[in-house]
């Protein structure tokens, strides 16, 4: 019979495996920002959201917008709004997507708009009143993985604003049928060229859900491609394995989370056009004001 000691050091050594395993799932999938560009580089709906939502509030304001990201990453959406003439403060953990972010805005011009900071998006230090528009684009709010961490993430952002300005954020909307799906089986197998290192790889991808803490465990294999016209078999030891974790925000958990922070909801809907969260929609698009 297991004694309250052995049960004790069990229960740590599994709370151990799961702050490892967030730990991987919050670095690892950002920490090679060239990759992170190439497996993006078509993602385009977000961007134009972010950048129509920055210009109708712009035009409201008569001038161009003080503007937080958080979780800005490699800039994909940072500098398109640089590009349109706002003032970006662009805020995230992970130094190397941050360097490749600085390295995309060479004009002096952007450059003075620019301000970048690493720092946790949980504890932004921030002055109160600074932003117009705060921002939390493609799920980067899926990595705070407690309700607590959540809404202190969203206080802040409320501290942040001018009054009546605007926080936009996107997040999955949980699809429960793909959260169970089988963990052991690879899907979106691709043969790819890695953009920096040249090496010829599959991509694949699989996941575990865990329902009590609502996090899904992704796992990104990277191995190498098989010779032509051999078929791919994963190998037992990926060439990479890249873990990425996704806390799952439920949309009653949401509306639940911008109440408390004291912001108002505008609109919660899908896919960046505006439809109704149902069956099949995969981002859920906030908006909500000071
Ligand atoms: C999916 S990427 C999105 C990056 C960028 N907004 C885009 O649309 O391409 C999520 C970003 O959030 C950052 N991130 C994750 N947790 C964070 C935290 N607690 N504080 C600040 N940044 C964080 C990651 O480093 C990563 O750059």
């Amino acid at each position: 019979m297991a004694t309250r000691a052995t049960t004790r050091r069990a229960d740590r050594r599994a709370e151990e495996r799961h702050a490892r395993l967030l730990a991987r799932g919050t670095d690892d999938h950002y920490e090679d920002a060239a990759l992170y560009d190439f497996e993006y580089f078509d993602r385009s709906e977000d961007v134009e959201f972010y950048q129509e939502l920055a210009h109708e509030l712009a035009r409201e304001q008569g001038r161009p917008l003080r503007i937080l990201e958080l979780g800005a990453g490699t800039g994909r959406i940072t500098t398109v709004l640089l590009r349109d003439g706002h003032h970006l403060t662009a805020l995230d953990r992970m130094a190397p997507m941050l360097a490749r972010l600085e390295a995309k805005v060479v004009r002096p011009e952007e450059r003075a708009r620019l301000r970048i900071i690493e720092a946790d998006m949980s504890a932004p230090p921030i002055d109160e009143g600074a932003f117009d528009l705060v921002i939390a684009p493609f799920n980067a709010l899926m990595h705070l993985y407690e309700h607590a961490t959540l809404l202190r993430c969203f206080a802040a952002a409320r501290r942040g604003l001018v009054e009546g300005g605007t926080f936009a954020f996107d997040v999955l909307l949980p699809d429960l049928e793909w959260l169970m799906w089988d963990p052991d089986e690879r899907h979106a197998v691709t043969a790819f060229v890695h953009p920096t290192t040249g090496e010829e790889l599959i991509y694949s991808t699989n996941h575990t859900y865990d329902p009590g803490s609502q996090i899904c465990h992704i796992r990104i294999f990277y191995d190498d491609a098989p010779r032509p016209g051999v078929d791919f078999d994963p190998p037992a030891t990926p060439r990479r394995l890249v873990h990425l974790a996704h806390r799952q925000i439920f949309p009653e958990e949401l509306r639940g989370l911008i109440a408390a922070a004291g912001l108002r909801l505008e609109s919660l809907s899908g896919d960046f056009c505006g439809l109704p969260l149902v069956h099949g929609v995969e981002s859920m698009v906030a908006r909500c004001r000071r």
